[in-house]
């Protein structure tokens, strides 16, 4: 027997889910599929894009937990990383930047964070990053974070565009069939020397079915 799901089910699964778990992020999901259900939300909450966004909130926990500046989240698609990284009781960060290319972007992560919005903790930009020129940003960046390396044209042209010594977040991966993927890396190896950090504070990587993904933490 073929079924349709009522439009408020979502609502009221995951309003029932942040009950259950307490965690204001789920209650804030349900509140964005309430109003529109954004193309690609169900991929960017997929537990595989969780479970990469959770390994790097408990590396960021471990290694620079109290960023000197605001975090900017470039590549940062429905700010979900803004979120866990606001919500998240082991760091201190008083803002979050996030940026993506897609106009579709910043809407949807303002409404998803519109808590942390409300009080003034986050901003959504629509921009390419590799035209950002973050010298010139006041407050300066405490830190940046870029999950969508394998995005980008030229990894090591937009690194050389960051002001030296700035603290960077990086994640890549071998996911070389997707056609989006312009700058995969075979290895961990291969990710420490494209990215050639001066100071390097954890370096690791996560398997998944599919693909292997990469992270880094230090200094640009
Ligand atoms: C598929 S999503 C995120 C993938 C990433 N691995 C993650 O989990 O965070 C990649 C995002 O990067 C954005 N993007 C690609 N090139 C960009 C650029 N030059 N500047 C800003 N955002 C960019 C895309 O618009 C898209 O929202």
């Amino acid at each position: 027997m073929t079924q349709t799901t009522p439009p408020d089910a979502f609502y009221d699964i995951l309003r029932g889910v942040a009950a259950l778990t307490g965690n204001p992020i789920v209650g804030d999901l349900a509140r964005l599929v309430a109003e529109e259900m954004p193309a690609e939300l169900w991929i960017a909450f997929n537990h595989k894009q969780i479970g990469s966004k959770r390994w790097l909130v408990d590396a960021l926990a471990q290694v620079l937990p109290r960023p000197q500046g605001p975090v900017w989240v470039l590549g940062a698609w429905y700010g979900v990383l803004g979120a866990m990284l606001l919500g998240d009781e082991r760091l201190a960060i008083g803002e979050v930047v996030s940026l993506d290319l897609d106009p579709a972007c910043a809407p949807v992560a303002e409404r998803l964070n519109r808590r942390h919005l409300a009080a003034g903790r986050f901003r959504a930009l629509t921009g390419d990053m590799m035209a950002l020129d973050l010298a010139r940003q006041q407050p300066a960046p405490g830190l940046v974070i870029n999950t969508s390396c394998e995005h980008l044209p030229d990894v090591p042209g937009w690194l050389a565009r960051l002001p030296a010594g700035l603290p960077v977040l990086l994640q890549s991966n071998d996911y070389v069939r997707e056609p989006d993927h312009l700058s995969c890396v075979a290895s961990l190896d291969a990710f420490t020397a494209q990215a050639r950090l001066s100071e390097v504070w954890f370096a690791g990587e996560l398997a998944t079915r599919n693909y292997t993904r990469f992270m880094l933490i230090g200094r640009r």
